[in-house]
């Protein structure tokens, strides 16, 4: 069938990058003749149009998508509680229960004429694709998060935004920390992945890099900072992924909402109050939370989404669906969705970046 309207959705957490996606999306698609409509708020658009007191698609055009390939955030609007699949809904008792409303969305795509979706997410957004796409829509999806753990993708855009901001602030705390003879630890986001903290931390020279896929020993950490000490170094940097865990012990969470996924924080004042107390020196933790997702995306995240929101329209035009674009250096490639929902990429043990850390005496807490 001839595509002749696509929809576009943005779904999750954002990612700068997200609206150079939309764009090439949008004057790739219009070169072959096509209607491109931003859905509002992941799926929200169709699922909920009565929020929206101006539709809930917004008829995207060359004009509408100028000079945003540069901006943070995403024009459509997303959201984490709006997963088709487990949608919440408020029950009689007052309570919100997950229902399945996937096939509204599906109704919902023909009464608007849509013929098929390009969707912009992480594992949950794509995982919901896949199941759309199961269930005859026709979909491709672009692989989107800060945290890199998307499986069949050598990157995600949004991660190396991510990795510069945090590397600058590591920079900035350096030097403060040097100042007051402190021990910093820096809490970054992630998720179940350590990708943001070992990057950055490695780029950012940090002293000991704490991520998921190494459970740590504080005790570990406590010998880099004094044997630093031992040497004159009064001062250390500690970036600590969100989702890091103590050996035998689990992730921290702050709680979890129905209809969302857990929310990870927290590791960031435990370890920060372990090494006060272990060390006896003077530490102060730093959360960058969302700062990470915030504001423009680098040179190569630009790139990055721009090819991925033009190959994502060839692909539909090449009658491809139920594939996700992915980077696959110097190309980028089609995965089938199928083997990228529910995988998570953690860093493998053995990756260069660790063995460079460790080279440069980087502890990992093990
Ligand atoms: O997946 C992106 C991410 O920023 C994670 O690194 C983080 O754990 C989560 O989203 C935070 O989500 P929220 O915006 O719901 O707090």
């Amino acid at each position: 069938m001839e595509i002749k309207r696509i929809g576009i959705s943005t779904g999750g957490g954002d990612a700068p990058g997200l609206n150079a996606v939309i764009r090439a999306i949008v004057l790739a698609g219009v070169q072959r003749g096509w209607e491109c409509f931003g859905i509002r708020d992941g799926y929200n658009g169709l699922l909920t149009p009565e929020k929206y007191p101006k539709g809930g698609l917004i008829s995207l055009n060359p004009d509408v998508v100028r000079g945003i390939t540069h901006l943070g955030g995403t024009i459509l609007g997303t959201t984490n509680r709006g997963n088709p699949l487990a949608f919440p809904v408020l029950g009689e008792d007052g309570q919100y229960h997950e229902v399945d409303r996937s096939d509204e969305l599906l109704d919902a795509f023909a009464e608007h004429n849509l013929d098929a979706l390009v969707a912009i997410g992480g594992d949950g957004s794509l995982s919901i694709a896949g199941a759309l796409a199961d269930k005859g829509l026709r979909v491709v999806g672009v692989p989107k998060t800060i945290d890199n753990d998307l499986d069949k993708t050598v990157a995600t855009f949004g991660f190396n935004s991510a990795v510069y901001f945090a590397t600058e602030c590591i920079d900035r705390l350096h030097t403060t920390a040097a100042s007051h003879h402190r021990i910093m630890v820096v809490e970054v986001m992630g998720r179940y992945a350590g990708w943001i903290a070992l990057d950055a931390g490695v780029a950012g020279s940090a002293d000991a890099i704490l991520i998921p896929e190494i459970p740590y020993d504080i005790n570990k950490v406590v010998e880099k900072i004094e044997e630093r000490e031992a040497r004159g170094r009064s001062f250390s940097i500690v970036v600590v992924a969100e989702g890091a865990r103590p050996v035998g012990g689990d992730v921290t969470i702050q709680g979890k909402t129905i209809g969302q996924a857990e929310r990870l924080g927290g590791i960031g004042q435990k370890v920060g109050a372990a090494l006060e107390a272990l060390t006896g020196k003077e530490t102060r933790v730093v959360v960058l939370g969302h700062l990470l997702r915030g504001g423009k995306p680098t040179a190569y995240d630009r790139l990055l989404s721009l090819r991925f929101g033009a190959a994502a329209v060839r692909a539909l035009a090449e009658g491809e669906s139920g594939i996700m674009v992915a980077l696959d250096p110097p190309t980028v490639n089609y995965v089938p969705l199928s083997q990228v929902s529910g995988r998570m990429k953690q860093v493998p043990l053995d990756c260069d970046t660790i063995l460079t850390g460790r080279d440069l005496g980087t502890s990992f807490g093990d």
